[in-house]
């Protein structure tokens, strides 16, 4: 299982629970990626900072519109992860879900405008995505979320964003009339070259923020990063818990995402 960590998610609270871990980079032919790595319950466990740097010696974190989506997930899919669980901050667009409220999105949108979705230039590999993150591991950690007493909703809409400047008012009074509930800027392309990996994925959006025009003032970085501190114990205990009793399940649609391609190789 991996843990991909968005935006202010860090291992001070798993570190207790996970035995060596050591860092180590990986190399794809699509760049590559760092991780860590560590054991968790007698089993391997991959992290993976989806802003930090591909490159120890560097300090900057990578803007959305940067990251080498497809190096990390190839680089996941090298080291023989089957699951992935990943934190995103999120704005909201529903005034019930305040900043703090976790949800676990089953539907996507798609507003980025540069970023390349696919691991399959040279043949025409088209994967279903009726089911964005997989059914199977969002019903897993729904399980432990309330086995846990942890509040997740179960299902909402994600909008990403091209970013990284913020969305207008008028912007998010569209995505709201298209039914979008949160807006991000990192799930296009990550979940989508997660399914053409075979991987089973499901996301943990944290809300921030109430979207652009829905609260009162502006956006700012330091709210969203105080938002995701807050929040962060709870995301923690949920992964670690749902990573420590996950069993993949072969026959999950996600795992078979491009068995009728002939299952081609992404790393
Ligand atoms: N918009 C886009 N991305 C975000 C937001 C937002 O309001 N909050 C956190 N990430």
């Amino acid at each position: 299982m991996a843990i991909i960590g968005g935006t202010g998610f860090h291992l001070r609270e798993a570190r207790r629970q996970l035995g060596d871990l050591r860092e180590e980079t990986i190399s794809t032919r699509w760049g590559s990626a760092r991780v860590t790595l560590g054991r968790l319950a007698g089993r391997g466990i991959v992290f993976l900072d989806r802003h930090g740097p591909p490159d120890a010696a560097e300090e900057r974190r990578v803007p959305p519109h940067r990251i080498n989506y497809h190096a990390n997930i190839a680089a996941l899919k090298a080291l023989g992860v089957t699951g992935v669980l990943a934190s995103t901050a999120v704005g909201s667009l529903r005034p019930e879900w305040a900043p703090g409220t976790l949800i676990l999105p089953d539907q996507l949108l798609d507003r980025t405008s540069t970023r390349r979705q696919t691991f399959f230039d040279e043949e025409a590999v088209h994967v279903d995505f009726s089911e964005p993150y997989c059914r199977q591991l969002r019903d897993h950690l729904l399980r432990r979320a309330e086995s846990l007493d942890i509040a997740l909703a179960d299902g909402g809409t994600y909008i990403c964003t091209e970013g990284p400047r913020f969305e207008t008012p008028a912007e998010i009074r569209v995505y709201r009339s298209w039914g979008a509930d949160v807006v991000g800027m990192t799930a296009v392309p990550e979940v989508v070259l997660a399914r053409e990996a075979q991987l089973s994925y499901a996301g943990v959006s944290v809300v921030t923020n109430p979207a652009a025009g829905m609260g009162d003032g502006q956006l700012t970085e330091a709210e969203v990063l105080e938002a995701m501190e807050q929040a962060m114990p709870r995301v923690a205990r949920l992964f670690m818990a749902a990573a420590e009793t996950y069993r993949d399940d072969p026959r999950a649609p996600a795992r078979r995402a491009t068995e009728e391609f002939g299952s081609p190789d992404v790393t």
